[in-house]
């Protein structure tokens, strides 16, 4: 297993939307372990194959967060939200934008359709912080980012952030 980089905003592979997996074979299950330690090394509660560089429809959610509380690994595959009830905002954060947490607006309720790491099919109907994840894991699948949830101002504001965040990553390095 290894630990992959998690691509940060405003990187461009983070606008490519993902494939449709179709192979479940020796590949796909060394993705799945490496993202599965990139995430809990960051430490985070979901990371979205795009976000390593990997365009394919494929996120983890794990949303045991207290440490004495037992990993709860969810991995999807080929999601599909079939359903989506209610509203809650939620101050959300993601790996691809360090530092950055903003509240944002999203269904209280989903169900959704999705393949394990194996291929086999399953449905899932969740709330609270996981509901919140697969909606925004969801996001990246389709290249869609926090930010473009967020209005004008906050979006000018959270991408002039990065930007001068990944300018002092830049010079550091040199
Ligand atoms: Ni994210």
């Amino acid at each position: 297993m290894a630990i992959r980089t998690i691509l940060h905003y405003p990187d461009k592979r983070l606008r490519i939307p993902g494939a449709v997996v179709t192979d479940f074979g020796p590949e796909l299950q060394a993705l799945v372990d490496d993202m599965a330690e990139t995430m809990y090394a960051a430490p985070g509660v979901g990371l979205a194959a795009p976000q390593i560089g990997i365009s394919k429809r494929l996120f983890l959610i794990d949303v045991a967060t207290g440490e004495d509380q037992p990993s709860d690994l969810r991995i999807f595959v080929n999601p599909v939200i079939l359903e989506r009830a209610g509203e809650v905002a939620w101050e959300e954060g993601c790996l691809s934008f360090p530092g950055v947490h903003e509240e944002i607006d999203r269904a209280e309720r989903v169900k959704v359709h999705a393949q394990d790491r194996h291929g086999v099919s399953f449905e899932l109907e969740a709330e609270g912080l996981l509901a919140v994840a697969i909606q925004h894991e969801h996001d990246h699948l389709e290249g869609k980012l926090m930010v473009d949830h967020l209005g004008m101002l906050k979006k000018r504001m959270v991408h002039r952030q990065m930007v001068k965040r990944a300018n002092e990553a830049h010079d550091g390095a040199e």
